[in-house]
Parts: structure tokens; sequence; C-alpha cells
């Protein structure tokens, strides 16, 4: 495969109870960039979910029972393999998802970053003492790993948002079970073969790779030995596994869709603004939950922001992310292509002026021009759905109660951003919109030492920072009596 150094990290089997197990069909992992077959992988059925269910569960006892220092020593294994493997790994990440090279490089930071981070903060699970109502008792709080947990996780960020479970569970003593999705399988099956390498027991960390999403995902949310259940994708199949994993009452943690808020008050500093809006609305050519989908722009500033945002969105190079100097890449497939056109075309036939893009990019099937439209009422389409592509919708407003409203108005509520100088008016906004997120005068918001979830339909849990180990720990509480003589 092109340009891999280490041909032994292209894997193509499931990895279940620390063995590659192939199945008896095999389906294509396509490059969305050309249409190419990068590799053909085995397709694992319900069947081999439950085997690694099973491996899971037997690798608990062992893996939790290990002090958490010596689970952090084969993390840290594990985070110093992937970064010795970056260029690789981001190679293999591009060929299968699109994104540049230089953000799936990125990305592989960012993932790697959480194994790291989880490694320490796993030495730092603190319980309580707590003072007892009486003199017979003493009352102890011990925090313990929750059990096996299973996960499914999306193409978007083939990397990072495994290790930001995985990573968090490993940590807190837990054994884990991932489902990839079918388009971007290669990029988790290379981080089982390293932390193969890494010396993480086999049973512990389990990936499976097939193409019966229903089936799978069944058993992922309803197999009495798991725990806990954790899910990034969009808000519809959010739903859907919540109630699948009420039939055990699992614990579920849920990383769900958005639809961002980018504001750009008149006391902003434009450039800023305009800069801000480039890399949170169009990396990963617009496919990422926290990405901008709605510009608003109060309207002293209107024409000359969308003027300089309008060039610096001309000017951005789309083409196939494995070559030098690419920002754009392609969509994930054409019915994403198809889905971002028909956003665009209804709103254009709703009154949207067509700024610049608006059409399939020469490059390919998959690609699409950056677009920008104006005269957007938040009632059109596209600024009520998730855009999921490099589509930037801009609406003027005039107050500030006025475009707290407006961005409220959604059921999402993961991430916000806005641009403004006055300190009241950042305290008074930022304590406004109902985001779990807030980006001000900052547009990338996400790393490892900060608290990424979402409010209302956007989810429930957070990943990443101190709090990211909460989901997959009890709380359990010890009463101890027959103190007094
Ligand atoms: C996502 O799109 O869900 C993750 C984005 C990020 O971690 O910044």
């Amino acid at each position: 495969m092109y340009k891999i150094k280490d041909q032994a990290l292209i894997k193509t089997c499931s990895y279940i109870a620390g063995n590659w197990q192939s199945s008896q069909t095999s389906f294509d992992v396509l490059n969305p960039a050309t249409g190419e077959t990068v590799a053909q992988v085995s397709d694992a059925s319900v069947e081999e979910a439950t085997l690694a269910v099973a491996a899971a569960n037997k690798a608990f006892k062992a893996w939790s029972a290990l002090p958490a220092h010596e689970r952090a020593k084969l993390l840290r294994n594990w985070f110093n393999l992937m970064m010795e493997h970056q260029d690789d790994l981001a190679r293999i990440l591009t060929l299968e998802q699109g994104k540049p090279l230089a953000e799936a490089k990125g990305e592989i930071a960012y993932g790697a970053g959480f194994i790291e981070w989880f490694a320490e903060e796993g030495k730092r699970v603190y319980g309580d003492t707590i003072p007892s109502l009486s003199p017979n008792q003493k009352v102890i709080v011990t925090k313990q790993a929750v059990g096996v947990v299973a996960s499914i996780t999306p193409w978007n960020f083939p990397n990072a948002m495994i290790t930001r479970k995985a990573a968090a569970a490993l940590a807190a003593g837990c054994t884990f079970v991932v489902r990839p999705a079918t388009q971007t399988p290669l990029s988790a099956l290379a981080m089982a073969e390293l932390a193969e390498r890494a010396g993480i027991p086999a049973g512990v960390f389990n990936v499976v790779v097939g193409e019966d999403a229903v089936g799978i995902g069944q058993v992922l949310t309803t197999h009495p030995d798991i725990a806990k259940f954790t899910f990034t994708g969009s808000t519809a199949v959010g739903k859907i596994l919540i109630k699948q994993c009420a039939s055990t009452v699992k614990k579920v943690s849920m990383e769900l869709g958005g639809n961002a808020p980018f504001i750009v008050f008149n006391d902003a500093d434009i450039d800023e603004a305009v800069k801000g809006a480039i890399i949170s609305k169009y990396r990963n050519a617009g496919q990422t939950c926290v990405c901008t989908n709605r510009i608003f722009v109060q309207k002293e500033v209107l024409a000359s922001f969308t003027e300089r945002f309008a060039v610096a969105v001309k000017n951005l190079q789309v083409g196939n992310g494995i070559e030098d100097d690419i920002q754009i890449g392609p969509m994930i497939s054409s019915t994403a292509v198809d889905g971002v056109i028909k956003l665009v075309d209804d709103s254009i036939s709703q009154g949207a002026i067509l700024h610049t893009g608006g059409n399939r990019h020469h490059a390919g099937s998959h690609f699409y021009q950056p677009t920008v439209l104006t005269n957007v009422t938040p009632d059109m389409s596209v600024a009520r759905n998730e855009i999921f592509g490099p589509v930037s919708p801009i609406i003027s407003f005039d107050s500030e109660d006025e475009v707290i409203a407006m961005a409220n108005n959604t059921e999402y509520g993961l991430a916000a951003y806005f641009y403004a100088r006055d300190i009241g008016r950042v305290w008074r906004v930022a304590q406004a919109l109902e985001y779990g997120m807030i980006g001000i005068n900052e547009s990338i918001i996400s790393n490892v030492a900060a608290p990424f979830g979402g409010v209302k339909q956007s989810g429930s849990g957070r990943e990443g920072s101190k709090y990211g180990l909460d989901d997959y720990l009890e709380i359990k509480y010890l009463c101890m009596g027959g103190i007094s003589q």
C-alpha cells in the first residue's frame, strides 16, 4: 500500500482475544479520493462480536486487578509506538478516510495524546472518606472499573474517536470492544497491531470489523456481560442505541450530532474571526461534529467579514489528501455529496444567495467545492440540519439577544463559537449559549486536557480531561461497622 513503511500495520481481519480472526466473506475499503480499493477486509458477523465480548469479559479480572501504574506503563508503550509510526498511521488514515495528510498526522498525535493523558490520569483515581454519622462506623468511597466496555465509532476521526474512549476505559481497568466504521477499519486495526506490540494483554482491546451494523450493534448494546456502551455518531442512531442499552440498564455515554453557531459580533477582530471560521468550518471537509454549521454576523461587520471570508474560502486547495499542500479532501461518499447538494439547492430555492462554490469539484465524484451562502435565514434547511460538508451559511443579526435566541434554537448543544472583545458581552454570551463547549475568540477547542461533550440532544458524558475517566468508573461505598468497643 502507498508508501507505508511498516507493512505489518496493514491488517485486514478483526482482532479478538489477541488473534487476527478471518471470516468467510470480505468487503472493500475504498479510497474516497479515487474510488480505488485500498484493502479487502474480513467481514465479521454477530458471532465474532460475541466472541470479542467473551474475550473482553475473560480478560477483565486480571486487567482490572493490575495496579494502575502497571496499566499506565503498557498504555505509555502504546502511545510511544503510535507516535513512532505516526507517518504510516497518517497515510493509512488518509487513504481510507480522505483527510489531508497534515490533518491526518495531527489526528494521530491527538489520538495518541489521549493514551498518554489517561495513562497518567489512571494513576489518580482517588476515593474519599466521609465523616460518619455514627461513632461505630467508617464511611469509605472507592472507585472501580465498570467492567467490559463496548463502543461504536465513526469514520470522520478513525483514530482519535477510538483512543478517546479506549484509553480512558483501559486506564480505569476496563476491557474494550470496538466496532469501527466499515469505511475506515484499517486505522483501528493498525492500532490493535500496535496495542499487541505494546504488550497489552489478549482480550483487553478487541476490534470487530463487520458490515452487519444492526446485528453487531445489537450484541454490543444488549449483551449482559457488557457494563457500559459508548458511541460517537449521529443523534438519530444514538437514540436507537440508547433504547437498546436500556434492556440491560447499561451505563451509556454518547457523543452525538451538532449544529454549531459561530457568532461574529461587531467588536470582534474580523481577521481573527475569518481565520477561526475557516479552520472550524473546513477542517476535515466540514465533516466534524464540532464544525461550525451556521455563521451569524452582526450587521455592522457583515460586509467586511463576508468579503474576507469568501476570499479565504476560494483560496482553499481541494484535492487528494495524500498530495502535498491540499487543504480540503474528498467527502466520505457520493451519498454524502448528494446530501450537501440537496441542502445547498434547497436553500437557494428558499432565497439564499450563492457567494462562492455551490457545485461538485472537478477533483472527483466525492469532492464538493468549498461554498459560502449569504442571505440565509434560520428556517432554511442548511441552517436547521447538520451539514457535515464544506458549506458555510451566513445569517445576519442585529442584537445580542436576537443572536443568542437564534443560536440556541436547535435540539443540538455540542459546540458553539463567538468572537467579541467586550468583556461584559463575553461573559453574558458564554453563559447564555446552551452548549457543552464554547470557543471564545478561538475555534480549535478540542484537546486531551479539555472535557469534550454536549448537552441537549448532542449527548451525555464527557471524553478527555480529568472528567473522562468518570464514565468508566463506578463509585462503591463501603460502610464499616463494629468499630466502637
Ligand atoms: C467529532 O467530530 O466528533 C470529534 C471532533 C474533535 O474531536 O474535535
